[in-house]
């Protein structure tokens, strides 16, 4: 019998999408699938011992300037990934993250307007490991900002005053996807949660069917 290898997979979309209600059904599924143990839910910025203080700083409504909110960003990522992501994978887990490289790219790059060239050769100085699949939960910022609104009292980055800045953010995602379409899948978001999450597991279980062939 084979075992499977773990895999890294990362979820995407603006503020609003859906990220961490379809984290949580993935991970129920893909946890009835692999077994108990298999799976590790994790998110930036923020998912490890020392991120609590880096979040806060990133989204408790201080002001930063788009340099020093890059670099916290960027270290929030690696203390995440030595402490947590890369052991689970190499332990064999899979590994379902809320946000990540692609994050960093559209929201510092197309949102704040730092050039995506110097953002790429920082992400690849950092050695930061590409994901196995990226889910994009594709939706537009309307739907996406009624939503947030209906919840609860939003932080420094969710509350970006400038017009436009959600928009942005948006066209960068949807740029990322057209450039590395072997990747990100994108998933229609603004459908309703159930259908999104069938959508969800039938690309990820392909991912998983591809990988357990590619092992045999
Ligand atoms: P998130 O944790 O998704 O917020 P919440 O849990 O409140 O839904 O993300 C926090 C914010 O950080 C979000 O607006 C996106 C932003 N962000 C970046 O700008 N760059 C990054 O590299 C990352 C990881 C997040």
């Amino acid at each position: 019998m084979t075992t499977e290898k773990g895999s890294f997979i990362t979820i995407e979309g603006i503020d609003g999408c859906g990220k961490s209600t379809q984290a949580a059904e993935l991970c129920t599924w893909l946890e009835s699938a692999l077994g108990s143990g298999k799976v590790l839910r994790t998110f930036e910025p923020g998912g490890w011992s020392g991120g609590a203080l880096l979040r806060q700083l990133l989204l408790d409504g201080m002001a930063l300037t788009s340099r020093t909110e890059l670099l916290l960003f960027l270290a929030d990522r690696s203390g995440h990934l030595d402490s947590e992501v890369l052991p689970a994978l190499n332990r064999g887990q899979w590994v379902v993250c809320e946000r990540y490289t692609d994050s960093t790219l559209a929201y510092q790059s197309w949102g704040r307007g730092i050039a995506a060239e110097e953002i790429e050769g920082l992400l690849a100085w950092c050695r930061f490991p590409v994901p196995d699949m990226t889910i994009f939960l594709d939706v537009d910022e309307e739907t996406a900002r009624s939503r947030l609104s209906a919840r609860r009292k939003l932080d420094r980055m969710e509350s970006e005053g400038e017009a436009g800045f959600a928009a942005r953010v948006v066209l960068g995602y949807r740029e990322l996807a057209r450039r590395h379409p072997g990747r990100i899948v994108v998933v229609d978001a603004a459908a309703d949660v159930r259908r999104v999450a069938e959508q969800v597991r039938g690309h990820v279980e392909r991912h998983r069917l591809e990988r357990y062939r590619g092992e045999r």
